[in-house]
């Protein structure tokens, strides 16, 4: 079943290259993207599926495609377009690392690793994290971090893994700690995000952008901390990530609905219609392979993370692909970007795409991201 899901994503994102070519896929409702400039938090997705399929069968036009798409990011990092947020390792990871890891390319190193100092500025002393989204000083954004960084911080510690300056990491474990200590509750759930006083550090309150209501745990953002934590235990060996990793899992696959794909925030009231987050559950698969590859062998929990693992996926691939759906552009159906904004449930994601892909050839493949 991996393999025929694989070959369907594969040609479709064939045939978004060829049919906009130079764009990227955006945010958009029903059966096809919205295709533009690379301008947006999530243009790496793109990127790293064509660097994932390129691995998975060596197909040369899905390289060409990824390659060709590196000078984009240079002038748009040159040029500071909209890179006023912490997503630059989003960005950046999937694409100049995704090169360098696979091609090997001084190019793509040496952007990477101009867009890790670019992160680095948004680093805070004050309060000991990176700051999300905004300038500093910004009076709504100024102090707040949000469990979503946790999947940029590894641009830092790639950054500091090929240079030896240990700002890159001391900075990354910084935030990590603050992460741990005031996103991530005692039974497992998560704030989506906290504020801190911008001048004295004090801690202020948890809440939510994205989710149900502050307090609530919204989906994805537990998601982004059952892959992120476990990304920084792989970085730092620090036993503590590895724990939160497998407690915000556990808390995930504990709240999942009898389909197995999460409803968009675990605290929402379910009736009929209420959206799910498809992409949120695709993530986390990818969280629980990186989870079942580092925890050891007699950890108690890995049967339970390894079935869930499986019966997450083969929802995913049964009841929410688009492997049967001619001529859609999105692989997977029914995610929620932003349930309470101005963004419709229930669309296309790219970053849903994105770790659908990484999750199937990593199961079938052993082909890892580039986190
Ligand atoms: N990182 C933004 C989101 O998950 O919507």
């Amino acid at each position: 079943m991996w393999q025929e899901a694989i070959e369907a994503a594969l040609d479709t994102l064939r045939g978004n290259i060829r049919n906009h070519p130079g764009l990227f896929p955006h945010i958009t409702e029903g059966q096809k993207y919205e295709w533009g400039g690379n301008d947006d938090w999530i243009e790496g997705f793109y990127t790293g599926m064509m660097w994932l399929g390129y691995e998975y069968g060596g197909d040369p036009f899905l390289k060409a495609a990824a390659e060709e798409q590196l000078a984009n990011y240079r002038h748009r990092l040159d040029h500071h377009i909209v890179l006023d947020h912490h997503d630059i390792g989003f960005l950046y990871s999937l694409s100049a690392v995704a090169q360098w890891r696979v091609t090997g390319s001084e190019e793509a190193r040496q952007l990477a690793l101009a867009a890790a100092d670019k992160l680095l500025l948004r680093y805070r002393p004050n309060y000991g994290a990176l700051q999300a989204w905004g300038k500093e000083g910004d009076p709504e954004n100024g102090g707040r971090i949000i469990i979503d960084c946790l999947m940029n911080v590894p641009l830092l510690y790639w950054a500091h893994e090929q240079t030896g300056d240990r700002t890159y990491y001391d900075i990354a474990l910084k935030h990590v700690r603050k992460s741990l200590r005031f996103l991530v509750r005692g039974d497992g759930s998560s704030y989506h995000t906290f504020y801190f006083d911008q001048e004295t550090g004090g801690a202020i309150r948890g809440g939510t952008h994205q989710g149900y209501q502050d307090g609530s745990t919204w989906t994805r953002g537990q998601s982004w901390g059952v892959y992120g934590f476990a990304l920084s235990y792989r970085y730092t060996g620090d036993a503590a990530y590895l724990d939160a990793s497998k407690r915000l899992a556990k808390y995930f696959i504990a709240h999942l609905p009898e389909d197995h794909v999460a409803y968009w925030d675990f605290d929402v009231a379910v009736e009929a219609g209420t959206p799910r987050d498809s992409s949120a559950s695709a993530i986390t698969a990818c969280g629980i392979l990186e989870l079942l590859e580092l925890l050891p062998a007699e950890d108690p929990d890995r049967a339970e993370l390894a079935d869930a693992l499986q019966a997450m996926m083969a929802s995913l691939v049964e009841n929410y692909s688009t492997r049967s759906i001619p001529g859609a552009e999105g692989l997977l159906r029914h995610g929620s970007y932003h349930v309470r904004g101005d963004r419709a449930p229930d669309d296309y994601m790219i970053w849903g795409d994105y770790y659908y892909l990484e999750a199937l050839v990593r199961m079938e493949r052993g082909i890892k991201g580039y986190w």
